[in-house]
């Protein structure tokens, strides 16, 4: 940390990206009231609207302040119909910039229903699943699998007849992620809901795909190491209904690249939708944070997007942060917005119009930070 502080770089991006940021900014400053804030935080332009203006997505300063600061938090990028010439949505170069360039090889996205907080699962707000019986969290591979770039296309005479994107699975690759799952399955208090187990499933397809069976192999020598914790391997397809028929069973996830990108869409149904989901891309040295949810173009500009994503976001940031530099200030700072926002969840007082309510973006920001305020002193 420099004197001023750990250093957040801001990244708002496109679309719905800038609105939940500036929420999140909000509840940060609301955070550091009454004292220094132990963070500075510094924002940076890009993306996709960035890239039609300027002809690239960000500038070399931005991306080297990215990568020179404590942690990155990035609000989401891309735009409908903003392509870079070799077809890649515009804006993305930000994220596998990042994701790539800084080896955050581990994705981690808790996926927790709060209390106050409604699912679409069983339809219309009806009552399927209960707080009591969501709290996982997802780790998916974040560097190679099928996002490795190694892709390619075969045109002839002007039209592409062929295309290919090749997966690819690493032993470096597999073992430190899934380690990075043992590790958190060890260091979570409660354990899977169902049966309080300490437990990491492995979710491949090892039955057809050799990267998976490799996958799964790395898995179980990794986790002979970690006795306290159980461990079990299922199928991507099987996952999908058990994870939905079952939540309760699950603890700690871990998959591979395009797996986990679906699959944890498919369990931000069950914490009440993506304006709930965050994501931390972990690394060795650096960490990026963002809501999954996306610029949601349809919702830009409108002042309606749900922002408690970006706040959980900045809840993970601020505890990594801490645990890294071993700085017990951060740990508790994250602690306070978690009870917060907990607590603002519960009273059903900032439901966006996802959650069938209002409430908007700077309104929800305005709620979590009137709880800082005041809320503790009740
Ligand atoms: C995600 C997103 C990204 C991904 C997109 C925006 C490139 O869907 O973070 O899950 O595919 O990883
Ligand atoms: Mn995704």
């Amino acid at each position: 940390m420099s004197e001023a502080g750990y250093r957040i770089a801001v990244l708002p991006g496109d679309g719905t990206g800038p609105e939940v940021v500036r929420a999140g900014l909000r509840v940060l400053d609301a955070l550091a009231e009454g004292g220094p804030a132990p963070w500075r935080t510094a924002e940076y332009p890009g993306g996709a609207m960035y890239y039609r203006d300027h002809g690239r997505e960000w500038e070399p300063e931005s991306e080297a302040a990215a990568r020179a600061a404590d942690a990155v938090l990035l609000g989401a990028v891309g735009w409908p119909g903003v392509s870079l010439p070799n077809g890649d949505i515009a804006g993305a170069g930000l994220v596998f910039g990042l994701r790539f360039g800084l080896d955050l090889f581990a994705n981690v996205r808790p996926c927790r229903l709060y209390p106050g907080v409604r699912h679409r699962v069983g339809g219309l707000w009806k009552e399927v699943w209960t707080p009591d019986q969501v709290d996982l969290v997802i780790i998916r591979e974040n560097t190679e699998g099928l996002y490795a770039p190694i892709h390619g296309a075969l045109s002839r005479g002007g039209s592409t007849e062929l295309a290919v994107d090749t997966r690819v699975i690493t032993r470096k690759g597999s073992e430190r992620v899934i380690r990075h799952a043992f590790e958190l399955a060890r260091r979570r208090a409660r354990g899977a809901p169902e049966d309080g187990a300490k437990r990491v499933t492995c979710v491949d397809k090892a039955n057809v795909l050799r990267g998976c069976q490799f996958f799964r192999e790395v898995f179980d020598e990794v986790g002979a190491g970690y006795p306290e914790v159980e461990r079990e391997s299922t199928y991507v397809d099987a996952f999908t209904q058990s994870l939905v028929r079952d939540p309760a069973h699950y603890d700690v996830v871990v998959t591979t690249n395009m797996f986990g990108d679906i699959v944890t869409d498919l369990a931000a149904v069950l914490q009440g939708g993506m304006g709930f989901a965050a994501g931390g891309n972990i690394g060795s040295d650096h960490a990026m944070f963002e809501p999954v949810h996306g610029s949601s173009p349809k919702h830009a500009g409108k002042n309606e997007t749900n922002p408690f994503a970006t706040f959980f976001a900045i809840e993970m940031m601020l505890r990594w942060l801490g645990e890294k530099h071993a700085d017990a200030r951060l740990g508790v700072q994250a602690d306070r917005l978690e009870r917060a926002v907990a607590r603002v969840l519960a009273a059903g007082s900032a439901r966006t119009y996802d959650q069938g309510g209002t409430t908007s973006t700077s309104g929800a920001a305005d709620r979590v930070a009137a709880e800082l305020r005041d809320g503790e002193r009740r």
